[in-house]
């Protein structure tokens, strides 16, 4: 791979700025300095520890990058939007950096919690699968008294505009005197509104609503409403290849 395309894959600006990086003299490779854009570094010797540096600092390997974020309420689940705060506008990066970068799968605006930011396509896609029944687990404060009868029922899948697949709800608190329940309900699909209307369809308000999990994947309990961290060698590892088989999850 040309050396300017590898260094703004890793977020050092747009192929144009790389070049000029490269021009400058700030890219060492094995103790080399390279001004020429166009030279190649082996993928397979990048990851087997050739030695990049730019400006000093050593650029470690990665093929694509992931950040778990704390979705704050009120924001857009979106790359850009016109009038609206998007997700991607707590990320502080450089809009070459951002580029790629797109999350997986949406929370509704008033919707909390984890959401998973990459440029992984092929990991997105399976996490988002319903044929590869990757859990989505959500804490949710509702209006009413859930009951066992809806716990069945949520397991039985319901009917919404589509028969939904067996979820399992389990019901944490209820409140009689605020008239309110605590729960936490597990899906492996993600359509619109889809808890809202599940409890909807049961006669019920879902008031509050935050995704605490994704696979195994669970909110850091570190993070605030608003704040990101890149994932750990092992959280990637495990979504890159745990859930390569649906039933693993
Ligand atoms: N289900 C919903 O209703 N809303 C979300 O944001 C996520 C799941």
């Amino acid at each position: 791979m040309r050396l300017d395309k590898y260094l703004a894959g890793q977020g050092f600006g747009t192929r144009s700025e790389v070049k000029k990086l490269i021009k400058s003299g700030a890219v060492c490779v094995n103790g080399d300095t390279i001004r020429d854009a166009g030279s190649h570094v082996g993928e397979s010797e990048l990851k087997n520890g050739l030695e990049v540096l730019v400006q000093g600092k050593e650029v470690s390997y990665r093929a694509h990058r992931y950040y778990m974020f704390y979705k704050p309420a009120g924001c857009l689940t979106a790359t850009e939007d016109a009038k609206e705060k998007t997700v991607m506008d707590y990320l502080p990066f450089s809009a070459s950096e951002k580029r790629k970068l797109f999350p997986v799968g949406r929370l509704d605006f008033d919707t909390e919690g984890l959401l998973l930011i990459t440029d992984d396509g092929e990991t997105a896609h399976r996490l988002l699968s319903p044929q590869k029944h990757v859990d989505k687990c959500y804490f949710a404060v509702v209006e009413g008294i859930v009951t066992e009868e809806d716990v069945e029922k949520f397991a039985g899948g319901l009917e919404l505009s589509f028969r939904t697949m067996p979820a399992k709800l389990e019901i944490l608190e209820t409140d009689a005197e605020k008239n309110e329940s605590r729960i936490e309900v597990t899906i492996q699909e993600g359509k619109y509104h889809q808890v809202k209307r599940m409890f909807g369809a049961v006669g019920k308000k879902v008031l509050y609503l935050k995704r605490i999990r994704m696979g195994n994947l669970r909110l850091d309990k570190a993070l605030k409403p608003g704040e990101f961290r890149e994932l750990s060698e092992d959280e990637v590892n495990h979504l890159t290849s745990t859930f390569t088989d649906a039933s693993k999850n």
